[in-house]
């Protein structure tokens, strides 16, 4: 080996020993008669010293020639350091140099590898491995590292087997656009990239293997945000002759362990809330449960006293932001404008101020009478002190606008702390969502999910009431997880591809696969998939799910660094029998 030591290792107690160092070079300061560089590995960082007077002549001269990141080798001998810096755990040592190999330079980095950096996001993206020598990014991939291991100590110790899926397969509908690979041998086809295994996993089933897992990567292509990479890990699990309430015991258990074993936190026992309850009290199926601010609704008390934003409301309802009585009309005002945007399109905001000197005042009370406002603040279970937020119109609509403006609130208030963990389950979908754009129902979650059995009457009836045998798992306000219990039988798939708007025909050609094995003993099972990347930001206290992958994406779906999506040659065109446009060459002929 190039090192005796890594550069995080030597403490006091090495004092005297003759050591070798390799690494880079972090910075270096010339002092004249001393010399000083800092050494950093991925285990830490160590301070080497030359000395005028006692290192020789050619060793401090090439000392002095150092750039930053060099690759570098020394010999020395560890000593005590005369200023200690307690903030390393190596620094009440330094390495006095005796012999030096530069093993690479290197040229000056676009940006600074230290904790905090210069570089923006494109230049550290086009330069991913020099950002990836940096401390918190390098720790965020350590962190993945850690849970990836622990995920699989724990579903090995639960009898789960990892096998691996293909990921050349054909399309699997989970609700976004597939990534799909021409084929060369059969020209016109394609395979698609998983969006996930769900029919492996459920194949797998069939084949009796009682207990499946895998740490998977999945393709999806759909517009990107900060918790979504087209490509991205599922942890994805699959079991046999079990029930719902078996797998959130197991996946909860999951959780926990996690927490426990990465994090040292006892996450207490998971609540669950209904899909509906979710949405009438948080307007979100993804509640940050955080923290309280719970809906209130007042639609009745509000109406006939002829305001025509709350006499024409299907649903009026609010939160109570607690101690914020004496905002400012600027400070209400610039809440209305963030209601108002595009992105939340609320078409306004109605406020009830309890002041702290116990009167109430509102801007709607040229409406109420005070006595009125008294009786939505007592709705509100409201103190002097607090103010409360309201919203009107269609229930869906404006229950997802208020949404927004609680966890704005929440921001505010400072209740959305990152060290803090909050998990849910979300229980109770429903099977089936209208889309307005294909003018049919979609499932909710995929077509492979159980109807709850007592609604399946409701089939022809009332298709938007029946609830699925689906679950999520929220933490902090993010959906890190989901599953259901899955159909296992054809007669049933059937059914639920005809409701789907599929002909028979068409499901036969997409999924007869599925439905063929579902003849040969397919066993009772159902699974979930945990979104890895998300899992790991949320532990790692971080919005953005892209430092948690050592080479993502941008926002435009890009790859900087190597720069794809990118063009073919024609000949590659050919061979896969496309038609070349848009090329490079066409481009240039053009
Ligand atoms: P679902 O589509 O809910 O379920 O995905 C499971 C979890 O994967 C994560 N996730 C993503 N993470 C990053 N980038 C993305 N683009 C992205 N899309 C999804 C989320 C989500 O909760 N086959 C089913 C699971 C099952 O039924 O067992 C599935 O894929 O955290």
């Amino acid at each position: 080996m190039l090192r005796t030591h890594t550069c995080g290792q030597l403490r006091l107690s090495d004092v005297n020993k003759t050591v070798t160092l390799a690494g880079w070079v972090q910075r270096s300061r010339d002092k004249g008669s001393v010399l000083w560089v800092d050494l950093r590995d991925r285990y830490g960082l160590t301070q080497l010293m030359f000395e005028e007077a006692k290192t020789s002549a050619d060793v401090i001269s090439l000392g002095r020639s150092l750039g930053r990141e060099y690759v570098i080798q020394v010999d020395g001998v560890v000593v005590e350091r005369l200023s200690k810096n307690d903030k390393i755990p190596t620094g009440e040592i330094e390495v006095k140099v005796t012999k030096l190999t530069v093993l690479n330079a290197a040229k000056l980095p676009p940006f600074t590898i230290e904790d905090d950096t210069d570089g923006g996001d494109e230049l550290r993206m086009k330069y991913r491995y020099l950002d990836l020598r940096r401390n918190p990014v390098r720790e965020s991939l350590q962190l993945r590292h850690k849970m990836a291991q622990h995920t699989r100590t724990y579903l090995d110790g639960q009898q789960f087997i990892e096998v691996e899926t293909p990921v050349l397969i054909k399309s699997t509908p989970e609700g976004a656009r597939d990534f799909v690979v021409p084929s060369r041998i059969h020209h016109g086809e394609f395979y698609a990239l998983p969006q996930s295994p769900q029919t492996f996993k459920q194949l797998l089933m069939v084949s009796g293997f009682d207990r499946y897992y895998q740490i998977v990567k999945c393709f999806r292509d759909e517009d990107l945000r900060a918790d979504r990479q087209p490509e991205f890990t599922q942890i994805d699990c699959e079991m046999s002759f079990i029930t719902q309430e078996d797998i959130l015991n197991t996946f909860e258990g999951l959780i926990r362990y996690l927490f426990k074993n990465v994090k040292g936190i006892d996450l207490p026992e998971v609540p669950r809330m209904k899909y509906d309850d979710a949405m009438k009290l948080y307007g979100s199926d993804k509640p940050d449960t955080r923290f309280e601010m719970k809906f209130v609704e007042i639609t009745e008390l509000t109406k006939g006293k002829n305001f025509p934003v709350f006499e024409s409301a299907e649903l009026v309802v609010g939160i109570n932001a607690k101690g914020c009585s004496e905002y400012s009309r600027k400070q209400i005002d610039e809440l209305t404008e963030y209601v108002k945007r595009p992105q939340i399109g609320a078409k306004g905001l109605v406020y009830v101020q309890y002041r702290t000197d116990g009167t109430i005042k509102s801007s709607v009370d040229k409406f109420y009478s005070s006595e009125e406002l008294k009786q939505w603040v007592e709705r509100f279970n409201a103190q002097p002190g607090d103010l409360m937020l309201l919203m009107a119109g269609e229930a869906f609509t404006t229950r997802k606008q208020l949404n927004e403006l609680r966890l704005l609130m929440g921001d505010r208030l400072g209740f959305r702390d990152k060290n803090k963990f909050s998990a849910l389950w979300v229980l109770d979908f429903p099977l089936l969502e209208w889309s307005e754009e294909t003018n049919r129902y979609h499932a909710m979650h995929h077509p492979f999910t159980s109807p709850k059995p007592e609604d399946i009457k409701l089939l022809d009836t009332d298709p938007g009431r029946v609830r699925a045998n689906a679950y999520d798992m929220v933490i902090n306000g993010t959906e890190v997880g989901g599953g259901s219990i899955r159909i296992h039988d054809r007669a049933t798939q059937q059914m639920m591809f005809n409701h789907l708007g599929f002909t028979e025909a068409e499901a036969k050609k997409q999924f007869g696969f599925l439905m063929e094995a579902f003849e040969f003993g397919a066993p009772p099972h159902g699974g979930i998939a945990f979104g890895f990347d998300r899992l790991c930001s949320i532990f790692g206290g971080a919005d953005s799910i892209r430092d948690f992958i050592a080479f993502p994406k941008n926002n435009a779906g890009k790859d900087v660094m190597i720069d794809t999506p990118s063009t073919i040659s024609d000949e590659q065109m050919k061979e896969l029998g496309l038609t070349v446009v848009n090329t490079e060459s066409a481009k240039q002929k053009a």
